[in-house]
């Protein structure tokens, strides 16, 4: 049996810490966006009990400590079904520790694809559980699309769909933890926290402009300063025409948004010259489980 399935990168438009919990996580309120930036998941399952990852990027882990596999066992254990055995193949586009869900959506992938291959039956709220025991946005990289998300990440809301917009997206030359990043924060010490109010009133009114103009993410406040680059870049997407940018999640990789399709393919070609990580996506809209 082969499988295959798209993993959307996401990218978070407003993205604001409110308190450490009890459990060392944070409480977050963020609007999480899909966007066509994607890996290519296949699943060639031929039986026996072993499944292992093969990616064009031969650092990552081939066991379970890849979670795509990690999902598709979760998948079988929590189903029920005898494991199928096999190789997940990830052709992997979207840059690894970067801020954009990397791992958490070609776990969301995997997690698709078995549930309609078997027929399973189970809900999006069922699959939303499973992918939540893998991590904390895999439920949103379940969903995609426009998302509304709190807890840790878990608890959704629906924001109608944006109207198609251009991101162009660009990772520095280095990598940021995300443990790091969390461990460094104080809630009680953030100075600017992102209008969400006006984000979602933006979103519900199908205004890219006023969206753009709203990104905002409170990671940015506390970068320590070797991880300047990510405001040169910031700086650089607004001077090429975005109508707005930020960084995405815990990092680096920052987005500039773009009404005009040739516009972004200006900025793109400009930071292609200085940078070698450099997408150009579009948005995308919720997906089928
Ligand atoms: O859930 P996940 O394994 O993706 O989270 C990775 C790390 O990010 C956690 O170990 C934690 O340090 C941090 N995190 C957090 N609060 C969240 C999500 C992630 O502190 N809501």
């Amino acid at each position: 049996m082969e499988l295959r399935e798209k993993a959307y990168a996401k990218l978070n438009f407003g993205l604001d810490v409110l308190r450490r919990r009890e459990d060392g996580y944070h409480e977050l309120l963020t609007v999480m966006q899909s966007v066509s930036l994607c890996d290519e998941i296949t699943l060639r399952l031929s039986g026996g009990e072993s499944i292992s990852a093969d990616a064009n990027l031969k650092y990552l882990p081939k066991g379970e400590k890849n979670i795509a596999v990690r999902a598709a066992l979760l998948f079988f254990e929590t189903t029920g079904i005898p494991i199928q055995g096999g190789e997940i193949e990830i052709i992997k586009n979207i840059p690894v520790c970067a801020g954009m869900a990397g791992g958490s959506t070609d776990a969301a992938a995997v997690l698709r694809a078995l549930n309609r291959a078997f027929s399973t039956g189970l809900g999006r709220s069922d699959l939303e559980e499973m992918a939540y025991k893998l991590g904390s946005d895999v439920p949103f990289c379940l969903r995609g699309g426009t998302v509304l998300c709190r807890g840790r990440g878990e608890i959704m809301t629906d924001l109608p769909p944006i109207p198609k917009c251009w991101a162009v997206i660009c990772k520095p030359p280095f990598s940021i933890s995300t443990s790091e990043l969390f461990a460094i924060i104080d809630c009680g010490k953030i100075r600017n926290r992102p209008d969400m109010d006006g984000l979602i009133k933006a979103i519900e009114q199908g205004d890219v402009e006023r969206i753009a103009r709203r990104v905002y993410n409170v990671f940015e406040d506390v970068l320590p300063p070797q991880y300047s680059e990510v405001g040169v870049i910031k700086a650089k997407l607004i001077d090429y025409g975005a109508l707005g940018a930020s960084m995405t999640g815990t990092g680096p990789s920052v987005f500039g948004l773009f009404k005009d399709p040739d516009t972004a393919g200006r900025a793109y070609d400009l930071l292609k010259k200085q940078y070698r990580e450099c997408y150009l996506a579009v948005t995308t809209e919720k997906l089928d489980v």
